[in-house]
């Protein structure tokens, strides 16, 4: 546990924020927050505009904040998109990408003017009908499946030779397909294209990335002028779940991709990004109470709070979703020392409910807490209902100059009643 977090936990701990109604309670650590949005802005060039990816932090204090911070915001269902709106993007400013678009959701966003990533030939058609007699604002493009190949974990993998999203660029008749179909509209003035989230190389992403710029050269080519004028290349930048360093960064990317893909770097095209993960993840972290320690053939276990509730994927894919752990005392101090190979636990009724086996740590005892690093993104902001666990609350947390920590309430421990009314 670094020093910024061990700082928060304490205050946290002194606030009462814990008791036996909240055993599990999550942080925004809103100055890393600000921190990591401006290295994001100041490692590509102005011409590069930013979208958040909604889906990885969904809630509206979340939003709000990177839409101060100067972000645009990229949804992918109705409810992220209520949500944004809410938190008052502006639509110019938003995107909507969803392979499975109703035809109501698609009239909303164009009625909107937001962007739109139209997934296959078949929306096209249904985009085209919306738009006979009612034109849109709306930036339209193509989604691409560039189909360079998976990265470590498939089930983020997007382009991949089968992959459900976009269309598929290297199936026989498709290539020909988009540039007669941009030809033919020339409303279509954007492409898009997201090789995957988490688990992508800087070479995978930026290769699927130069597929999609070379075929908007292609079109533009063919339309005889610039018809194809902005270029979002989606998200995907991987988080390193292994240490506090951040690996690798913005700029990392930013280099990468200005090698492998120059075009995108002289201005002709206006790009646009869609970082989730990178943005959330390592700002964020959950603490939960250890309620009891025991022995079970040789395995000494802590039984904590924090599960499958608010670690979905960690705890049903371990092998790709590892997280780091580490251990406080009742007070929130950072433990050291006298460690020993233990398992922490969570509540759910099943065995596989584990945040992380054999791990080295510092005995572990009932009252101390638990800490689930860099889970910002994709984790206490998505909570699972199984055994009818309530959500936790989130903090967004302000270390102070003479070192108090301000706490904002982002989402309140939610109620035994208001998530069994969510249950239905
Ligand atoms: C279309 C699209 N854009 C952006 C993202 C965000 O990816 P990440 O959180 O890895 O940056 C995703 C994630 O699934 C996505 O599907």
């Amino acid at each position: 546990m670094n020093t910024r977090q061990e700082k928060i936990l304490k205050a946290s701990v002194a606030e009462g924020h814990f008791n036996d109604d909240r055993t599990v309670v999550a942080y925004v650590d809103t100055d890393k927050l600000s921190e990591t949005v401006s290295s994001l802005l100041q490692a590509f060039p102005e011409h590069f505009s930013h979208t958040f990816a909604a889906k990885a932090n969904t809630m509206s204090n979340a939003l709000k904040m990177v839409k101060d911070l100067g972000m645009g915001c990229e949804v992918a269902s109705p409810g992220e998109l209520e949500q944004a709106l809410r938190a008052g993007f502006n639509p110019a400013e938003m995107v909507y990408d969803e392979p499975a678009k109703t035809p109501a959701i698609l009239e909303r966003a164009l009625g909107l003017g937001i962007g739109l990533n139209i997934d296959n030939f078949q929306e096209l058609a249904r985009v085209e009908e919306i738009l006979t007699g009612k034109p849109s604002r709306s930036r339209i493009g193509f989604r691409i499946n560039p189909q360079v190949g998976a990265g470590s974990i498939s089930a983020m993998s997007t382009a991949t030779h089968t992959s459900k999203f976009g269309v598929a660029l290297e199936d026989d008749g498709n290539r020909q397909a988009l540039i007669s179909a941009y030809l033919q509209k020339p409303w279509l003035t954007s492409i898009h294209t997201h090789v995957g989230s988490q688990g992508c190389s800087l070479e995978l992403m930026t290769a699927g990335v130069g597929k999609v710029v070379a075929l908007a050269e292609e079109v533009n080519r063919a339309a005889g002028q610039q018809q194809i004028e902005v270029v979002d290349i989606g998200g995907g930048l991987p988080v390193n779940f292994d240490s506090d360093e951040i690996t690798p960064t913005f700029s990392d990317y930013a280099n990468s991709l200005s090698q492998a893909v120059p075009e995108l770097f002289t201005g002709k095209y206006r790009v646009k990004t869609e970082f989730g993960r990178s943005i959330f993840a390592k700002n964020g972290f959950i603490a939960t109470r250890v309620e009891y320690t025991k022995s079970a053939g040789g395995r000494t276990i802590a039984v904590s709070h924090a599960g499958a509730q608010v670690a979905t994927r960690t705890v049903f894919m371990p092998d790709y979703w590892k997280i780091r752990v580490s251990v406080a005392d009742s007070s929130g101090r950072a433990k050291r020392g006298n460690e020993v190979m233990q398992d922490i636990a969570g509540p759910l009724c099943f065995a596989g409910d584990m945040i992380g086996t054999e791990r080295l740590l510092p005995e572990i005892e009932p009252g101390d807490y638990v800490v689930l690093h860099d889970t910002g993104a994709y984790y206490f902001s998505n909570p699972f209902y199984y055994n009818a666990l309530t959500a936790p609350a989130v903090y967004g947390a302000a270390i102070e100059d003479h070192e108090g920590v301000n706490f904002k309430v982002w989402r309140r421990q939610q109620t035994v009643n208001d998530m069994l009314a969510a249950i239905g």
